[in-house]
């Protein structure tokens, strides 16, 4: 997937992103324009503010800026292997908004040394809504309008959307040919909001994606594909969960489920009758042991049982929509895939093989890691951005 042409135009017109020397040039992606054919994957996707510079092929600097962290990964890819040459990671106030995200960005950029430079990140996501709808097969511009048309049916800020899409299967009905399509819709402004925190760190937004195709890139690095295997992964920060199925180099479905740590949290302070940051702590100190007290084992489980029901309720979609089988393997990333037991009971109550995600699987790390650096904790939190490190300059 793609540009959203409106989008780049806005950026244009309103100078929200300005790059003196060299001029703003919106150009498609290899996967070209807004997408008609399925995506095979390894690039990422999202909408590329895309700028022609003569040092092609450096990673760019990967940006997640989640509700509660922020994480930097910045690789050196060469000849298909990568070798971590740094990581950041800095939490946030509970509750951060814009000013407080673009400050704590600052703070860790300048903790690493790390000056102007060329990024790659993932929308916050405020707005972000995926859907799936299938249509009949058409060209390629009545589809684009097609598609704008039923989205802008379904979301509240119709005027003010950036649509995108991806075709991701052909099949018949009734003896017609149909397209099933993913689409995403954003808010303009939170685009421009988000462009104008890393503007604001000197940071050059070469290219802003969606968190499922960065999760997919990742994929693709750290574990490979089995053909016609399904894969999931389930991103748990903490105000919202993602959960992409990817199989076949191709994202296929993904979803939003409104439940994550921050729900964990809230369960201990309302038990607890503590403020929000006294439950986090007190989460934090026994989500990872056995002999959690019972308010945080009962908090986490109601969790367990919640979002467990929602994957099932995801694959069993799935499963009819597609015509295919069960998800073969899930794997846990963000912060809350590190409670202790999380991965294996939602396998147990999904019916899938679960792991923790390891974003760096076959990533030469050692060098970049200053003493006492929690790998095995920091890994999972790290997938999206390690996915948008992937992305390099010029492509
Ligand atoms: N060791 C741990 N044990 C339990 N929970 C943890 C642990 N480490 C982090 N978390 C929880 O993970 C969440 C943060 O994860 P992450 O940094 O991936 O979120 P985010 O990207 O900021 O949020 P979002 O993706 O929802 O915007 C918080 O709810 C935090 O309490
Ligand atoms: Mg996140």
């Amino acid at each position: 997937m793609s540009i959203i042409h409106d989008a780049l135009k806005k950026v244009e017109r309103e100078g929200v992103y300005q790059e003196p020397q060299l001029p703003l040039t919106p150009s498609l992606t290899k996967e070209g324009g807004v997408s008609s054919s399925p995506v095979t994957g390894k690039k990422g996707g999202g909408f590329s503010l895309h700028i022609p510079t003569l040092s092609l092929n450096k990673n760019l600097l990967g940006v997640d800026i989640g509700s509660s962290s922020i994480k930097l990964v910045h690789l050196a890819c060469a000849g298909g292997a990568c070798r971590l040459k740094d990581v950041g990671y800095v939490k946030l106030p509970h509750g951060a908004g814009e000013s407080g995200a673009a400050e704590a960005l600052k703070t860790l950029l300048n903790v690493h040394g790390i000056g102007k430079s060329r990024v790659s990140s993932s929308i916050r996501n405020k707005s972000l809504t995926f859907s799936h709808i299938k249509l009949p097969k058409m060209p390629k511009d009545d589809l684009t309008e097609a598609v704008r048309w039923e989205v802008k049916k379904g979301i509240d800020f119709p005027e003010d959307a950036i649509i995108d899409y991806l075709v991701i299967d052909e099949l018949m009905e009734e003896g017609k040919t149909k397209l099933s399509i993913m689409t995403f819709a954003v808010r303009k402004d939170e685009v421009m909001g988000h462009v104008g925190i890393l503007k604001e760190a000197s940071l050059i937004p070469d290219v802003i994606d969606v968190g499922p195709m960065a999760l997919l890139s990742a994929f693709d690095y750290n574990y490979g594909w089995e053909k016609d295997k399904r894969y999931a992964v389930l991103d748990i920060g903490a105000s919202k969960a993602t959960l992409s199925i990817i199989s076949n180099g191709s994202l296929r479905l993904a979803r939003y489920i409104p439940m994550a740590g921050d729900d964990i949290t809230r369960i201990i302070q309302d038990a607890e009758g503590t403020d929000f940051q006294a439950a986090e702590d007190k989460k934090l100190r026994y989500a990872g042991v056995n002999d959690a007290p019972e308010v945080v084992q009962t908090a986490v489980k109601s969790f367990t049982e919640g979002i467990s029901i929602e994957v099932r309720r995801s694959f069993t979609y799935y499963q009819a929509h597609h015509r295919e089988g069960w998800v073969d393997s899930l794997l846990l990333s963000g912060g809350s895939a590190n409670i202790k037991g999380l991965a294996a009971n939602i396998g147990n109550a999904v019916g899938v093989s679960t792991a923790i995600y390891d974003s760096m699987k076959g990533v030469e790390v050692k060098r970049a890691l200053p003493r006492g650096t929690d790998i095995t904790r920091l890994s999972p939190i790290l997938v999206e951005a390690f996915g948008l490190a992937l992305r390099r300059e010029g492509e």
